[in-house]
C-alpha cells in the first residue's frame, strides 16, 4: 500500500471516528446541549486539517454545552455548500466553515448570515464582510517573512542572488494571494534575484512533486523553492532529491505542523517553515460568546513563528515586525 493511500484510510479512520463519537453524543445529549454547532471542513486530506479537527473537536468535548457537528467536504466546493444549506435547514445556532476556495462559498455564507446563523470563518476568507467573525493567520506577513528568509539565504540584503522557483496553493483562496503578495514584494528589492514558477499546485504534495519534476527539466539553475505550505515544499523536496539536485537547493515551506514541517526541518529536508496555527479552538470560542450575547472582535489574526534547524528544538523564534 502507497504512502498516500495508507494515510489516507487513517485520516478516513479519523474523520469516521469523530463522526461516530459526535453521532454517539448526538443521540444521547441532543436534548441536554444548549447549542448545536455545525462545522463544515473543506478536507482532510491534509495534516494540517486533520490536525485542526482534532484541536476542534476536542474542544468542543470539553463545553457540555455544545454539540458539534463536523462535516467533510472532501475538497469539493458544491458538497461544502450542500453542507452549509443543511445547516441552515436545520437552523443550527452557529456555523464554523473553513472554505475550500472564496468566489465559490461566499454566497452560501451570506445566506447563513441572512438566516440569523452567526458563520465564523476560519483560515481562508470569503469575498463579502456578511459573518460574524473570521479567525486566521497574516498570510501577507507571513510571505514577507519568508521572503527574508529567501532573500538572507541568498546573501543578504542588496548582494541576494539566485533564482527562486516559487509553487502556489490554490489561487482562489486568499493565503495562496497573500503569501505570493507578500513574498513577491520583498524579493522585488533584489536585483539579483529572478522568480520563476508560480503555478498552483492546490496545497497538494503530489502535485507540487509533479510541477517540480517538469521544473528540474526546463531550469537548469534553482537556488531557492518558496512553497505556500510544507506538504509542497516536501513534494519539490522529494523531486529534487530524486533528480539528485536537492543539495543545490533550498527549501522555503508554510504551517510547521510538528509531525511534518518541524520534523522536515530538524531533518534538512526543508530550510526553513513558517507556524500557522489551527483557528479552530479560537472559531469556537467567538461562536460561544456570539451565543451567549458577548461582543466579539470582526478579525482574530493567531501568531506565527518561524523554524530553521537551529531554532527548532526551542519551539522556533519570532518573527519581526508580525
Ligand atoms: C491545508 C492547507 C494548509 C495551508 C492552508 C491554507 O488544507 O493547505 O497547508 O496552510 O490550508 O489555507
Amino acid at each position: 500500500m502507497s504512502t498516500i493511500t495508507s494515510r489516507r484510510i487513517i485520516f478516513g479512520f479519523f474523520v469516521a471516528a469523530a463522526f461516530v463519537s459526535t453521532g454517539c453524543r448526538d443521540a444521547a445529549d441532543r436534548e441536554q446541549a444548549k447549542y448545536v454547532i455545525g462545522f463544515s471542513q473543506c478536507t482532510t486530506l491534509e495534516p494540517w486539517r486533520v490536525l485542526f479537527n482534532r484541536n476542534l473537536i476536542e474542544a468542543a468535548d470539553r463545553h457540555p454545552d455544545v454539540q458539534l457537528v463536523p462535516l467533510d467536504a472532501n475538497d469539493r466546493t458544491e458538497e461544502q455548500v450542500a453542507q452549509m444549506r443543511s445547516f441552515i435547514r436545520r437552523r443550527v445556532d452557529a456555523i464554523l466553515i473553513s472554505p475550500k476556495e472564496s468566489p465559490g462559498l461566499t454566497r452560501v455564507v451570506e445566506e447563513a448570515t441572512e438566516a440569523g446563523i452567526p458563520v465564523i470563518v476560519l483560515d481562508r476568507g470569503v469575498n463579502t464582510d456578511q459573518f460574524a467573525s473570521f479567525v486566521g493567520a497574516d498570510n501577507y506577513e507571513i510571505g514577507r517573512a519568508a521572503g527574508r528568509e529567501a532573500v538572507r539565504l541568498l546573501g543578504g540584503s542588496d548582494q541576494a542572488e539566485g533564482i527562486i522557483y516559487e509553487i502556489c496553493g490554490g489561487l482562489a483562496t486568499p493565503p495562496a494571494q497573500e503569501r505570493r503578495a507578500g513574498f513577491h514584494e520583498v524579493v522585488a528589492f533584489e536585483a539579483g534575484i529572478r522568480m520563476v514558477g508560480g503555478l498552483d499546485a492546490d496545497w497538494k504534495k503530489d502535485q507540487a512533486q509533479n510541477i517540480m519534476q517538469d521544473a528540474l527539466k526546463t531550469h537548469d539553475r534553482i537556488d531557492l523553492v518558496y512553497a505556500h505550505n510544507d506538504p509542497m515544499a516536501h513534494g519539490a523536496y522529494l523531486a529534487a532529491r530524486d533528480a539528485g539536485r536537492a543539495d543545490q537547493m533550498k527549501f522555503i515551506g508554510i504551517d510547521a505542523i510538528p509531525e511534518e514541517g518541524q520534523r522536515w526541518v530538524r531533518s534538512g529536508e526543508l530550510t526553513a517553515t513558517f507556524l500557522y496555527p489551527t483557528p479552530g479552538e479560537k472559531g469556537l470560542e467567538i461562536a460561544l460568546d456570539i451565543l451567549e450575547g458577548n461582543p466579539v472582535e470582526k478579525r482574530y489574526i493567531l501568531p506565527t513563528r518561524m523554524f530553521t534547524r537551529e531554532t527548532v528544538d526551542e519551539g522556533g523564534v519570532e518573527v519581526a515586525g508580525y
